[in-house]
């Protein structure tokens, strides 16, 4: 199993390459932060730089050069895979003639028993990467009275994994070229100038026209022209796709970190999801689905197949269907779906959830759902990323770029749109238990407000709680995926252990761990469900576990059981994720930052995950 998120950037145009590609890097950064580098032309030659370290090192080595009249130029934020992280392992790599230089995302899988046929040739490696080979390889072909297309042809042939490269040759010092296959790789189109990326978010402000690349596609980009073919030589004709976010989205503003302004964005996301598909009589219109709205009536059974956070979303996604549409619903990891063997039935929909719309499991899944003759539809933020552009039809979040690397608005925005879809599908959009969801959910932004104000409150218990080493989440129903997605956030910012449970699941087992040491977090809203919780928590508190409960506004039953509580507004069950998440992505990053953590670039973890 591999994982790999680096960053890539590449311009070619009027500007100072140096400069752009350092700030794009450095919106990247949060891909990949273990080292950098970058390759610009300069006066006829090619120089090279690399740090170890997050960019702002590459910056102050670069710093005197910033200037430096080079129009041309690739860079690369890396997140080890091949190799230690150290300034030889970094991007850019070159052949024995320093002639190509390379930047890659994703891994070559075929790469030692090349690198051996190559060193048997008499080519030297310096790194211990995998991407090292790639120049060599050109190189070699290059020997054979090759062009540098051809040469590059036949190394994409011989090759074999997941890539995207971006590549610079010195004798071709107007061209950029970029090739895409399972990584993505993102052109923007300026006017006398081209920006490369491996993700969109890094051209922000740069251009808002941009084509994605499709795997076997090679791009040979000068400053004013893009040339598109495939592995069989053929010219593709890309299409251009328009970027809406703006630069203020993918800044911090006045706020410490992206988590926290993602976090605060949360009453404005729910209403960015609900703009335009709420109709009279409360109708949901989902432009996106009209398409194959024929074939949705029909559907008999759904799967949603997502990783990480975007799977608790699927999870709470499967008790709204179920209850909403009565259509059963299961939910998948993807990264499992897709080496699962199980039984295709006609009029299922499949149903992808990404944030990103990269990410590798998830993609490979859905690939495997069309195989089965499968809809597919996809709830994806990134407008025109590859499993937005390879399922059937979809509902975009337009939540904007999300550049803290824990998953927070996106969630806020994934829940949301699951509602309008459950309720889109429920085939009686106007009966009256709907038309309560929805006003309900016209309530939530302010309701989210109300809990984002008393953010203070939160600040101080996680004074209180940050200390501890163990954290167990407990939820049930619609708040038991909330339970484990609070858990994922605290582990991955604050680095504390903390396990998600079903609270029922609580005393077959989890409960053994429970003692002073050990805190709960229990998510108990008024529910018909919430007199069980209430039971479970008696449990620890027998057992002397502290507990910090998230409970609704006037709730007096849960005051004589826990240490703390923090109150919520009340509303209906399906809708109470939208508020009982939100305290908890506050706990986690009031505790990660009280613990001294950079909770926007959590260690070992990149934004998204493109490889296997
Ligand atoms: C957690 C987190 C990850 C992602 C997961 C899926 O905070 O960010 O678990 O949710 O990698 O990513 P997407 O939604 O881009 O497919």
């Amino acid at each position: 199993m591999y994982v790999n998120m680096c960053g890539i950037i590449g311009y070619i145009g009027k500007q100072k390459s140096l400069s752009i590609l350092i700030n794009g890097l450095k919106t990247l950064e949060y891909r990949g932060y273990d080292s950098a580098g970058v390759a610009i032309f300069n006066n006829g030659k090619i120089d090279i730089k690399k740090s170890v370290g997050q960019v702002k090192v590459l910056e102050k080595t670069v710093k005197n050069n910033i200037n430096l009249n080079s129009h041309i130029g690739i860079g690369h934020t890396r997140w080890a895979t091949h190799g230690t992280p150290n300034e030889i392992n970094a991007h850019p790599h070159t052949d024995c003639l320093n002639r190509i230089f390379v930047v890659h995302n994703g891994i070559i899988e075929n790469y030692k028993e090349l690198k051996e046929y190559l060193q048997n040739r008499g080519h030297n490696f310096l790194s211990d990467t995998d991407t090292e080979i790639v120049p060599h390889l050109i190189e070699d072909f290059l020997k054979n009275n090759k062009d540098f297309n051809s040469a590059l042809l036949c190394t994409l042939k011989i090759i074999r994994g997941t890539y995207a490269f971006a590549i610079i040759d010195s004798e071709n010092p107007n061209t950029l070229y970029a090739v895409r296959f399972s990584s993505p790789l993102v052109i923007g189109v300026g006017k006398g100038e081209n920006f490369l990326a491996s993700d969109s978010s890094a051209l922000i402000g740069k251009t808002k026209n941009v084509i994605y690349l499709n795997d076997g596609e090679i791009a040979e980009i000068t400053k004013d022209n893009i040339s598109i073919t495939n592995l069989e030589k053929q010219k593709t004709f890309p299409e251009v796709t328009h970027l809406e976010w703006d630069l203020e989205q993918a800044q911090k503003g006045t706020y410490e970190h992206f988590m926290l302004k993602e976090i605060f964005e949360g009453p404005d996301i729910v209403l960015s999801a609900l703009r335009g598909r709420l109709k009279n009589k409360n109708l949901v219109k989902l432009g996106g689905l009209e398409q194959v709205a024929n074939k949705l009536n029909k559907t008999k059974r759904l799967l949603i197949l997502a990783c990480g956070t975007s799977y608790y979303a699927g999870l709470i996604g499967e008790y709204l269907f179920e209850e909403i549409t009565k259509i059963p619903t299961e939910v998948h990891f993807a990264s499992e779906f897709r080496y699962q063997k199980e039984p295709f039935e006609k009029e299922t929909v499949a149903i992808a959830i990404s944030q990103s719309g990269e990410t590798a499991d998830t993609l490979a899944s859905i690939r495997k759902a069309k195989e089965h003759g499968l809809l597919t539809l996809g709830i994806v933020n990134t407008v025109g990323s590859t499993i937005a552009r390879e399922t059937d039809a979809g509902v975009y979040n337009h939540a904007g770029p999300e550049i803290g690397v824990a998953s927070t608005k996106a969630f806020i925005s994934q829940l949301t749109i699951l509602i309008l879809m459950a309720v889109y599908l429920s085939k009686s959009n106007e009966n009256s238990y709907n038309n309560t969801l929805l006003q309900e959910l016209k309530k939530i932004p302010k309701k989210m407000q109300t809990i984002l104000n008393r953010s203070d409150e939160i600040e101080k218990l996680a004074e209180k709680y940050k200390d501890y080493d163990n954290f167990l989440f407990l939820g049930r129903r619609y708040n038991y995926p909330v339970a484990l997605e609070g858990a994922l956030k605290l582990k991955e910012v604050s680095y504390i252990h903390a396990e998600g449970c079903s609270a029922g699941e609580m005393k077959h087992g989890p409960i053994a761990m429970i003692s002073e040491d050990f805190p709960t977090m229990a998510i108990v809203p008024q529910n018909n469900i919430s007199e069980k919780m209430l039971s479970n928590l008696e449990e620890i508190k027998a057992r002397g576990g502290p507990i910090f409960a998230i409970a609704t506004e006037g709730d007096k039953r849960i005051t004589s059981l826990a240490n703390d509580t923090f109150f919520i507004p009340k509303t209906i069950e399906p809708l109470e994720p939208l508020l009982t998440v939100i305290p908890l992505q506050l706990l986690a990053y009031y505790i990660g930052t009280k613990r001294g953590f950079d909770v926007d670039k959590p260690r070992n973890l990149a934004k998204s995950v493109t490889v296997e």
